[in-house]
């Protein structure tokens, strides 16, 4: 294959086409980058690592950028969403991208108020909490509302080293409605489990218009560049199994198997340790894990048809250097080589962290789990 993509680029480029060959040499770069070869559970030389949250306030260049634009006009400047993302992802050394935006973006077109108040974290002004309510929700009609993502995405995959892949995210069905339902952040989800008990014909018609909405926008997120895709399920954990089962798994199930074929979609989620088979079920080529299962258990339990990300507790990263250093030791102690692992946080960076306890991870993780391959 690679032969043939050789010699078809060296025809093209003695008729003078010298684009295709630098083109296919970065598709063949990214197709086999260590991050990839792990989603698709290849053997790898080492362990790819990446963080989530990666680009955010504990960096002293995010928040100079955040000193001049507020974080939803950062958001919707591809110009500094591409700077912030490129400068986080060189700066650890890590081994995948994320685009910066947030899982909150595709509400807007949907017909909510978004604000991120300071101190405050996310507000929607209007959230749904009635059959009324989800009749004047909308439809993502036109995905091009959200154009600013996509050419953040462009921007940032023309800076990118080109074997390092962008991850493209959206929120999944149950997280997206639970901000929308509640209005913001939430600790007991009161108002979306009355929606989901009370009126579930509500509940699945509001999940479906957000399903539909999602597949669009990540699939455009892949078309603008991203190489794989990750759907943040953060609030999943509040459910039970068998609610989970009856009111989210079909819809994260639908979204999943929507996404263009060969990309490789990430199911994250927190407090999911009794929901791991099912979000297993529900889809995805990695399952993303938090630090509250071990990591050997939770990845038999999920079998190892597919791949595992996590797990490292982010407080841990407050501890000393040494501490930090053989937690991550013991994580991949867990994974013990086997392909399909990527190293990551059990969720997002806190904004306290310190960076160069960041990077000292980051480069323990390379330098340990470094094999002859
Ligand atoms: O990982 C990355 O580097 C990409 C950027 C990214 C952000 N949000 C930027 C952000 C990603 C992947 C997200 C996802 C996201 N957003 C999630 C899922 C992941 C998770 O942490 O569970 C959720 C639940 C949100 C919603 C959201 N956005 C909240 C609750 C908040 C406020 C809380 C907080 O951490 O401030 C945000 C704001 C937000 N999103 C910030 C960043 C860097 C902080 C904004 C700022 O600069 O003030």
């Amino acid at each position: 294959m690679q032969k043939l993509s050789s010699a078809i680029s060296e025809v093209f480029q003695n008729f003078g086409v010298v684009n295709l060959k630098v083109e296919s040499n970065s598709t063949e770069a990214l197709h086999n980058s260590v991050f990839m070869r792990a989603c698709r559970r290849e053997e790898v030389p080492y362990t790819p690592v990446w963080l989530m949250r990666q680009a955010g306030r504990y960096m002293p260049e995010y928040r100079d950028v955040r000193a001049r634009v507020s974080f939803l006009e950062l958001c919707k400047t591809p110009s500094l969403a591409a700077e912030v993302t490129v400068t986080a992802a060189e700066r650890l050394r890590v081994d995948a991208a994320i685009i910066f935006a947030d899982i909150l973006l595709i509400i807007e077109p949907m017909g909510l108020q978004l604000e991120f108040s300071k101190g405050e974290g996310p507000v929607i002004h209007n959230p749904v909490r009635s059959v009324a309510d989800v009749k004047r929700m909308h439809e993502v009609e036109d995905i091009g509302a959200l154009e600013f993502v996509f050419a953040a995405v462009r921007e940032t995959r023309a800076a990118l080293r080109s074997d390092i892949p962008l991850i493209g995210f959206a929120g999944a069905p149950f997280t997206l409605a639970s901000y929308i339902v509640e209005g913001g952040a939430s600790k007991n989800y009161v108002h979306t489990k009355s929606l989901m008990y009370n009126d579930s014909g509500a509940w699945h018609a509001m999940m479906l218009l957000i399903s539909r909405g999602l597949i669009k926008y990540l699939n455009a997120q892949v078309e603008a560049g991203a190489q794989a895709v990750q759907l943040f399920d953060s609030w999943v954990g509040t459910l039970s199994p068998d609610d989970y089962r009856e009111y989210v798994l079909p819809h994260t199930r639908s979204v999943i198997r929507g996404i263009t074929p060969g990309v490789p979609v990430i199911h994250f989620g927190t407090g999911t340790a009794a929901l791991l088979e099912l979000m297993r079920e529900a889809g995805g080529d990695v399952i993303g894990l938090d630090w509250r299962v071990r990591l050997d258990e939770a990845w038999s339990r999920v079998g190892h048809e597919v791949g595992v990300m996590g797990n490292l507790d982010p407080v841990v990263l407050f501890a000393g250097i040494d501490h930090v250093r053989s937690e991550a030791s013991r994580i991949l102690d867990y994974a013990n080589g086997q392909p399909g692992h990527i190293f990551n946080l059990g969720h997002g960076i806190l904004p306290e962290t310190p960076v160069d306890t960041v990077i000292a991870l980051v480069d323990h993780v390379h330098e340990i789990s470094h094999r002859n391959c």
